[in-house]
């Protein structure tokens, strides 16, 4: 596997309980809305610290980018992404689903173009330059811990 599929996977993944998370508001099942919503905002939060303490330094140090360049564009669509969380989860406390979908379709799709970016040009950039240390790079990332 290389470094550009293990990301471009995690984002499915992140994808996929968003998606289950959305069902669980349309059923009104709660309970189970919170566990996704955590769920989801865990997995996220992890991705998005792997890319911004990991492959982002790795890179722009390679790179020579001065930490400008595409991975400081990445770094503040994050940071909006991050201001949705806690609305999000305001909105399944209330079990307010009209604002709940309101938040989740305008995140889904900062993430759908962020995660686009990502894997079209700046996850490609990366793999280009971390070719010969992929297997190296691959252990790291699976055994990443997020706090
Ligand atoms: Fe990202
Ligand atoms: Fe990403």
């Amino acid at each position: 596997m290389t470094i550009k599929e293990y990301m471009t996977q995690n984002h499915k993944e992140c994808d996929e309980i968003l998606a289950q998370l959305e069902n669980a508001v349309e059923n009104n099942n709660w309970n189970k809305a919170i566990e996704l919503n955590e769920k989801f905002k865990n997995e996220t939060l992890k991705h998005f610290d792997i890319e911004e303490n990991y492959l982002f330094p790795m890179f722009d140090e390679k790179a020579s980018t001065g930490g400008c360049g595409p991975t400081q564009v990445m770094k503040m669509e994050h940071e909006q992404a991050r201001t949705v969380f806690p609305k999000i989860e305001e909105s399944i406390k209330e079990k307010d689903s009209d604002r709940f979908f309101g938040l989740s379709e305008s995140l889904m799709i900062l993430i759908q173009q962020h995660n686009s970016k990502e894997e079209q040009m700046l996850y490609t950039m990366i793999q280009n330059l971390f070719n010969d240390e992929n297997e190296t790079i691959i252990e790291a990332l699976k055994n990443y811990e997020f706090n």
